[in-house]
């Protein structure tokens, strides 16, 4: 078969084989602790689940959704929006549904960069900038994100000849996988950055939710200067448990929703109305429900951190997010390190070099199970060494 050139430009998987190795320990009875994916094993909220069931029968919800989408689903992000952020946003205008975060992500670059543009992303970072900017066309330049900028990106480092070219600068904090967390200053030069030359400011904010001992992440919205330059996406994953449902939106700028609308227009044809209904529910339930799913990360990050400390490793209690970054002992390549934990000892985590060259020298471990879990892993993977 004859690929295209934007394809093969696509890193290769680089845990190829695990699933096997881990199919073949598992088979010889050995109890996995799977650290891997960010994927929590928790329920979603019961309101939820069972707005989902009231209108699964409903003919009204099985109809295209298109990008207007449920009304009702915009109104109560827009809503949403204003009581957690101080950010007043126009339903129809200004937000967006989406089919995952991540798509949404993924389809931005389509409007706003072709050959020759250049968009910033974090290194390590969530592949969908990548794959998104590299389909579209345009030029990748992935930033290492390391402790000595506190795994902030530093733009002041970004050469000339590629910020003169920057569409869009991605930024995730609170981080995956790295945990960091922004202050608003940092904000504040990102803004500056892409005004001076016109780029679009996307923001990925699926864990600004998830954050802890009373710190609580900001919308890059909130911000001065941001409306016209800014966009940021949000996700029901973490926050609600909702991973597989796919669901999300964009919030931000109007003309950058409008071409962000235009190009799914030509790709999909909305989200399942149904599950916009379970999205308000979800929404509505934020106040009441949330806390208690944030308190059981707490509760896990942790076990977590006292867990791996004990164990040997060096590890920072993160602000946010439901992963711990950690360096990996002594040298060893971090895919080679996942690997044994994995073979000796029955343990998943992601290898940091999984996520960019710039994770090289840490893995991740996803806060996906019990305290008691947690603590086992942190044990064996102790033993490695
Ligand atoms: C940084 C980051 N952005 C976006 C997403 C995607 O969220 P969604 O499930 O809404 O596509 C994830 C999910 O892991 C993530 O880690």
């Amino acid at each position: 078969m004859r690929t295209s050139e934007r394809y093969r430009a696509l890193p290769g998987y680089p845990l190829a084989g695990m699933k096997e190795v881990r199919r073949r320990i598992e088979a010889a009875g050995v109890d996995v602790i799977d650290l891997g994916t960010g994927d929590a094993q928790l329920a979603p909220p019961p309101a939820a689940v069972e707005r989902l069931r009231e209108v699964a029968g409903d003919p009204e919800y099985s109809r295209y959704g298109f990008q207007a989408g449920l009304p009702a689903f915009r109104e109560t992000i827009a809503a949403w929006m204003h009581r957690r952020f101080g950010v007043e946003v126009d339903p129809v205008a200004e937000v967006l549904p989406l089919i995952g975060s991540k798509e949404g992500i993924a389809h931005l670059p389509f409007a706003l960069v072709g050959p020759g543009d250049a968009a910033i992303m974090p290194d390590p970072g969530y592949q969908a900038y990548f794959g998104g900017v590299t389909f579209a066309g345009g030029d990748p330049h992935p930033v290492r994100l390391g402790p000595q900028h506190d795994f902030l990106i530093p733009l002041g480092d970004v050469p000339e000849g590629v910020a003169a070219r920057t569409r869009i600068l991605y930024l995730n904090y609170p981080n995956n996988p790295t945990a960091a967390v922004a202050p608003d200053a940092y904000y504040r030069e990102a803004i500056d950055f892409c005004a001076r030359r016109e780029a679009i400011l996307a923001h990925d904010h699926a864990y600004s939710e998830i954050a802890f001992d009373g710190y609580r992440p900001r919308s890059v919205l909130e911000l001065d200067g941001s409306r016209e330059l800014a966009v940021e996406f949000h996700s029901f994953s973490k926050t609600y448990n909702m991973t597989g449902w796919r669901l999300g939106w964009a919030v931000g700028g109007r003309h950058i929703i409008a071409a962000l609308a235009k190009v799914k227009t030509f790709i999909d044809t909305g989200q399942y109305l149904g599950l916009q209904a379970a999205g308000v529910a979800a929404l509505e339930s934020w106040e009441s429900w949330v806390p208690g799913n944030v308190a059981t990360f707490q509760t896990r990050r942790d076990a977590a951190v006292a867990g791996f400390r004990e164990a040997g490793f060096d590890v920072t209690a993160p602000k946010a997010t439901i992963y711990l970054w950690i360096p990996v002992p002594g040298n060893e390549p971090s895919e080679d390190f996942a690997r044994r934990a994995l073979e000796q000892e029955g343990v998943i985590v992601m290898p940091g070099s999984a996520l960019g060259k710039g994770g090289e020298g840490y893995f991740r471990v996803a806060l996906t199970v019990p305290e008691n879990r947690l603590v086992e892993a942190a044990a064996r993977l102790g033993r490695l060494s």
